[in-house]
C-alpha cells in the first residue's frame, strides 16, 4: 500500500535540511547521509486503490535564484516499465551506485541547479505500486493521467514548489510519456482554477521513441551508412521494415510491436555487436544499482517496503502497454513545441533511438516553424572549448547530438548532458537567442 510520508515531508523540502531528523536510524554506512533524496515517498494516482507513484527527490545543490523560483525538473525512464531509479543512481542523480555498489558522487548531475524530481512510471515499475494489474495503463492518455495526479501531489506537498518552473525530462520510451504529460497539461491547465495549474516550461526528449512508424523505417539506412551490413543485409532488413510499416498502418498494434522486435532482433544478429544503444561498447552498459537496490537497508534509507522487489524493467508493465508501442505522439509534440518548448537529444553512437531516427521524423512534423528550423545552421557545440556535439534551433525546438555517448547519454557523457539541460533551460549560450 502507498505509504506516504506527510508527516514528515514539509519539514524537509529546504536545502538545510536536516537528514539525522528525517531518518533517524539510517546512518548507514551503504547509504551515507549525504547521498540521501531531499525526500522520497509515494504520489497517489489513485486514493481509492492505494496505486502510488514512488519518487526520489534532490533539491537542487547551488541554485541560482530563489528556491521558490527554481526550476524543477522530473525525469522519466523508458521501457515501458523501466525503472527512473536507472537515471537516478546510473546517469544523472547526485550519487551513481559504484561496482563495489558505494555510492560516488556524479559530478554531472542534473540538480546542480535544478531541483530534481525522479518519477518511478507508469505504476508497477520499479518502487511505484500498482494495486491491480488491471489498473497499469494500457494508453499514453492513462499514463498522462497518473502522472498529472502525481505531479501534482508533489507540487501541493510544499507551497514554494508551486510557481517553479517545470521541466519534463526522459529518455527512449519516455519519448511517448513526456509529449503525453505535456500534451494533457497543456489541455488540462485553462479547465483549472490557477493554483491548480502545472507549470509545465518545457520538454526534453533523449533517444526518443515519438513517431515510431517514420523511426522504425530508418534501422537499414543507419546500419548500412554505418559500414555495419551489406547491400543484401540492408534489403533483407528493408523488407522487414516495410513489414512492420504495414502492420501499424493496419493497426495491428500487438503483431506491430511483435515485428519491431524482430527488426532489432535483426540487428544484432547481423551487426554482432555488444548493443544496439551505443556501437562503439564492447560490452553493454554495465549497471549494478538493481542489487544496491534490493538490500534491505537501502530500501528502508528510500522509505520503501522491505518485502518489495526491486526490478530495473517490469515485464507486466511491459505487457499492459504492449499495444502502446508502435503508436506515435508526434502531433503532442507538434502542440508542445507551439506553446512550449522542447528539446531533442540524442547519443551519436545509439542505433536504436538515435539520431538518423530523430530526424526523419522531426522533418514530417506539421509546424509552421518547421521549415525554418530544417533551414537553421547546426552548429558545433562546444563546452569548455571542446567539442561536445551539434546543436540545431529555430523557436521553440532545439535539437541536440552529444558526441562520445549512446542510449544511456548522461551516463556517458555526465558533464556535457549537465551543460546542455542546464543551457537548454536557461536559454544560455549557444542556447540562447533565435
Ligand atoms: C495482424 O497481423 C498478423 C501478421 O503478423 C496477421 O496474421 C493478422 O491477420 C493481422 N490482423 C489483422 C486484424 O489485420
Ligand atoms: C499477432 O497477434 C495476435 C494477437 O493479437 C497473436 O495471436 C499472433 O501470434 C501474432 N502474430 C505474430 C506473427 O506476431
Ligand atoms: C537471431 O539469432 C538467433 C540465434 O542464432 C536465432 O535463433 C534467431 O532466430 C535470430 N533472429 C532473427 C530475427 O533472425
Ligand atoms: C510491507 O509489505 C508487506 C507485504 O505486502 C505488508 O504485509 C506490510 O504491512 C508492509 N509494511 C509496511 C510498513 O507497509
Amino acid at each position: 500500500m502507498a505509504r506516504t510520508k506527510s508527516t514528515t515531508t514539509s519539514t524537509c523540502f529546504f536545502l538545510l535540511c536536516l537528514y539525522s531528523s528525517f531518518y533517524p536510524s539510517t546512518s548507514a554506512p551503504l547509504f551515507p547521509r549525504e547521498a540521501l533524496p531531499t525526500n522520497t515517498g509515494y504520489l497517489p494516482v489513485n486514493p481509492t486503490t492505494g496505486s502510488a507513484i514512488f519518487y526520489a527527490f534532490y533539491e537542487a545543490q547551488a541554485p541560482t535564484s530563489p528556491l521558490s523560483k527554481t526550476p524543477l525538473l522530473i525525469w522519466l525512464q523508458g521501457g515501458p516499465g523501466c525503472s527512473s531509479m536507472t537515471g537516478n543512481f546510473f546517469e544523472l542523480g547526485p550519487w551513481r551506485v559504484a561496482h563495489d555498489l558505494s555510492l560516488e558522487p556524479n559530478p554531472g548531475s542534473w540538480n546542480r541547479l535544478f531541483g530534481l524530481l525522479f518519477l518511478d512510471n507508469p505504476i508497477g515499475t520499479g518502487f511505484s505500486i500498482a494495486a491491480t494489474p488491471q489498473e497499469i495503463p494500457r494508453d499514453q492518455h492513462s499514463v498522462a493521467k497518473h502522472l498529472f495526479a502525481a505531479i501534482t501531489g508533489f507540487t501541493s506537498l510544499h507551497p514554494s514548489f508551486k510557481d517553479r518552473p517545470i521541466y519534463i525530462t526522459g529518455e527512449s520510451y519516455a519519448g511517448k510519456y513526456l509529449p503525453a504529460i505535456g500534451y494533457y497539461i497543456l489541455n488540462k491547465n485553462p479547465k483549472l482554477p490557477v493554483s491548480r495549474r502545472v507549470n509545465l516550461a518545457g520538454v526534453a526528449i533523449g533517444d526518443g521513441l515519438t513517431d515510431p512508424i517514420t523511426q522504425v523505417a530508418t534501422h537499414a539506412d543507419s546500419v548500412y551508412y554505418s559500414g555495419l551490413v551489406n547491400e543484401r543485409q540492408k534489403l533483407d532488413l528493408e523488407k522487414a521494415q516495410r513489414e512492420l510499416v504495414e502492420l501499424i498502418k493496419m493497426k495491428n498494434w500487438s503483431n506491430a510491436t511483435n515485428a519491431r522486435a524482430k527488426v532489432i532482433e535483426m540487428l544484432g544478429n547481423m551487426t554482432g555487436l555488444a548493443t544496439l544503444y551505443d556501437f562503439t561498447k564492447k560490452k553493454p552498459y554495465q549497471t549494478s544499482y538493481p542489487t544496491f537496490l534490493n538490500i534491505a537497508e537501502v530500501k528502508k534509507a528510500l522509505g520503501v517496503n522491505e518485502s518489495m522487489v526491486f526490478e530495473e524493467c517490469s515485464d507486466i508493465v511491459a505487457e499492459a502497454l504492449h499495444e502502446d508501442v508502435m503508436k506515435s505522439v508526434k502531433y503532442m509534440v507538434e502542440l508542445l513545441v507551439k506553446k512550449s518548448k522542447v528539446l531533442l537529444y540524442q547519443g551519436l553512437y545509439d542505433l536504436k533511438d538515435g539520431v538518423v531516427s530523430t530526424e526523419a521524423w522531426v522533418k514530417t512534423m506539421e509546424w509552421e516553424g518547421i521549415e525554418k528550423f530544417m533551414m537553421a545552421d547546426r552548429v558545433i557545440w562546444r563546452v569548455k572549448g571542446e567539442l561536445a556535439g551539434y546543436l540545431q534551433k529555430w523557436g521553440g525546438l532545439t535539437h541536440v547530438v552529444v558526441s562520445g555517448a549512446g542510449h544511456l547519454l548522461p551516463a556517458d557523457q555526465p558533464l556535457n548532458s549537465q551543460a546542455m539541460i542546464e543551457d537548454w533551460v536557461l536559454e544560455k549560450g549557444q542556447f540562447g537567442g533565435k
